[in-house]
């Protein structure tokens, strides 16, 4: 029996919004139905213009559903489930539910009864915002986009949600995937990497898993035959004072999210697995280690290239993926793998953002509702470095690194946001650059009471590929 691959995008503005949305839920997870992953929920205002009238904010969700059923079948049942939640259809904003099929398989139609895609979905950010978190990295047939691109190009006006999203259906469909299997010590990892034929990829990660882990995951499984997540709070790249303790630890749920987006296995060693020598950084991480992060936590980038350099040895991968957002971790992985002469391909992978541009991280849920607004600055002014970099460092035009670099870091201290640094570098090598004469990244650090946050953007466009 096939099974096709749809996404349904969930609306309710009227009664119980919470309601609708997850009895809803519940019938698309039966009778040839199963809901594989939903994303958090958001408030949007409604869109449209209603005389007179100011329409209650729409609650949404999006949804991703593997049927057996036909893609009209499929519609149909969509269009039953609104009636029976009540729905009215005689044009007002009120809606108790709307269900709004986004894609079904690859299929791209127009007829009388329906067009696929949802000839609004790529113009909503709405929509797409709720949809980058459970499948960033789906292509949108028809287009030549994903989703988590289609959302960057995104430059309509877009009411976006009134507020953040909140995680109201985590839970109950969390744990929808295939199984993956856990390994947890080197002989099950040897026994599963043994019987691996073709590509294998690795998603290292330290658990506390979100969207950006889960594009990762889903890149290596589109490119590789089999894929290897491993879960290891690495001590060696916390110095003392650092958060290792309190670093979130959500095993159970990072499985899910694992298995969800396409992981075979996940290798969770134990300290003393991985440091059977006492633990310790033994692994010179190079020159792109020196500045920035490298000055900010000195010890840091040592830990991360040993650990990484065990996990690379033990599960014999042969390409490792792992996001732009640590753009300086990229650089330094890069290089010591080429000087170990490792045979392993290093990818690194476009960072996942949250509504306003927050690049998601683990360690934003120590964040209080205020700061996130305030954590939120951090990506704003390195877009607007990528942007005034675009628009004046053209052959004309008088463009100054340095002056840009102080006006931004005015707007960040401002709102009494603490500058750890903010800079225009190579990204291959950590190095300041000042004349833009080609790819260059733009990269920031804050720290929020606690919190410390690290994000990046290119702000030429790369002429070499970083990919
Ligand atoms: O990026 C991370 O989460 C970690 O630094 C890594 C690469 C998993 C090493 O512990």
């Amino acid at each position: 029996m096939t099974t096709e691959r749809a996404f349904v995008a969930l609306g309710s503005n009227e009664g119980d919004a919470h309601a609708h949305l997850r009895t809803a839920l519940a019938a698309l997870d039966r009778d040839g139905c199963r809901v594989a992953a939903c994303s958090r929920l958001g408030w949007s205002h409604y869109v449209g213009i209603v005389e007179g009238q100011r329409p209650a904010p729409v609650l949404n969700a999006v949804a991703e559903i593997r049927t057996s059923l036909d893609v009209d079948t499929f519609h149909a049942r969509l269009h039953a489930l609104e009636d029976e939640a009540g729905r009215v259809r005689d044009g007002r904003p009120e809606r108790t539910l709307d269900l709004d099929l986004l894609t079904f398989g690859d299929v791209v139609r127009t007829d009388a009864s329906l067009t696929l895609p949802h000839p609004r979905c790529l113009a909503r950010g709405f929509v797409l915002s709720p949809w980058m978190e459970i499948a960033p990295l789906f292509r949108v047939p028809g287009t030549s986009a994903t989703v988590v691109e289609h959302a960057a190009a995104l430059r309509v006006p877009d009411p976006g949600p009134a507020t953040d999203l909140e995680p109201a259906f985590a839970a109950p469909f969390a744990d929808r995937g295939a199984a993956c299997e856990v390994l947890r010590d080197r002989e099950a990892l040897d026994a599963w990497r043994g019987l691996r034929q073709g590509r294998v990829g690795v998603v290292m990660t330290m658990g506390a898993l979100h969207a950006g882990h889960a594009s990762l995951v889903q890149r290596a499984a589109a490119e590789c035959d089999a894929v290897l997540a491993t879960v290891f709070v690495n001590p060696t790249q916390f110095a003392a004072g650092e958060d290792l303790d309190r670093y979130p630890r959500t095993f159970e749920a990072d499985c899910a999210l694992l298995a969800r987006h396409g992981a075979h296995a996940v290798y969770a060693p134990t300290a003393a697995e991985l440091y059977p020598d006492g633990v310790a950084a033994d692994v010179e991480p190079g020159d792109a280690a020196e500045g920035y992060e490298g000055a900010e936590r000195p010890t840091h980038f040592a830990g991360v290239a040993t650990v990484v350099t065990k996990l690379w040895d033990a599960t014999r991968a042969d390409v490792s993926y792992f996001g732009r957002k640590d753009a300086q971790q990229l650089a330094v992985l890069r290089q010591v793998r080429d000087r170990l002469g490792l045979p392993v391909e290093v990818v690194g992978c476009p960072t996942v953002r949250a509504i306003e541009g927050l690049a998601l991280s683990s360690r934003n849920r120590y964040l209080e509702d205020a700061q996130m607004l305030l954590a939120r600055k951090l990506s704003t002014v390195l877009e607007v470095l990528r942007i005034s970099a675009a628009v004046c460092a053209a052959p004309a035009g008088a463009y100054s690194v340095e002056e840009d670099l102080a006006t931004v870091r005015a707007l960040l201290e401002k709102d009494s946001l603490d500058v750890d640094y903010i800079d225009v570098v190579d990204a291959d090598t950590m190095r300041p650059v000042r004349a833009l004469d080609g790819p260059a990244l733009a990269i920031g650090a804050i720290r929020l009471g606690g919190v410390r946050l690290i994000d990046n953007r290119w702000i030429a466009p790369p002429a070499r590929p970083h990919a």
